[in-house]
């Protein structure tokens, strides 16, 4: 066994995005593999635990951070960002003002927590409950969301699907080899 087999990191990483937009269905599909349609509405911050066996034979620990959407208008969000290393911002496919106010999201992040190089944290866009479009409504966004992110500096942007289990993995990936990257 090499040394870098018996390594292993603890990363915080924020789950933030507007309410109903599928933040904790996601964390609980990404931890538990389970997905409920019932709605219920996270009171202040939810965590949960992801453990990683990486590719390079590392364990990572990911301390999700389960952000209430209503926090967006309290003040409690530089507490909760302090220490993170990356994010999930999360919108809503079938609700395009979920999208207008990523930008905000994307500020609060940016304005309240950064690496110690002075460096914002990589954040990854998830355009959520992809299952509900058509592919043609899919494609339509394609165009627009590659420019979006390019605009705004996100790393990243995937449709996903907490109910149907599409490319939470695979985002969570992204942002977890972009963490290391900068680490
Ligand atoms: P807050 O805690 O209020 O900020 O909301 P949230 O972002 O945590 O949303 P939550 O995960 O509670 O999901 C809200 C609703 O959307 C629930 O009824 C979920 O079942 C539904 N939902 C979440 N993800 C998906 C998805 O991928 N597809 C579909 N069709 N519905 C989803
Ligand atoms: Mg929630």
């Amino acid at each position: 066994m090499s040394a870098d087999s018996q390594s292993s990191h603890i990363f915080k990483i924020l789950v933030v995005g507007d309410l109903g937009t599928g933040k904790t269905s996601i964390i609980k599909r990404y931890v538990h593999n389970v997905f409920s349609t019932h709605y219920k509405s996270t009171i202040g911050v939810d965590f949960a635990l992801k453990v990683i066996d990486w590719e390079d034979g590392s364990i990572i620990r990911l301390q999700l951070w389960d952000i209430a959407g209503q926090e967006r208008f309290g003040s409690m969000t530089r507490v909760y960002y302090k220490e993170s290393v990356g994010a999930l911002l999360v919108f809503d496919v079938t609700r395009p003002t979920t999208l207008e106010v990523v930008l905000k999201w994307k500020r609060d992040v940016d304005d309240k927590v950064r690496f110690k190089d002075g460096s914002n944290i990589p954040v990854v866009l998830i355009a959520n409950k992809m299952d509900a479009l058509s592919k043609s409504e899919i494609e339509a966004m394609q165009q627009r969301l590659d420019e979006f992110v390019l605009a705004h500096n996100f790393i990243a942007w995937y449709p996903t699907s907490a109910k149907e289990n599409i490319n939470i993995e695979e985002s969570c990936r992204h942002l977890i080899r972009s963490v290391l990257e900068r680490k």
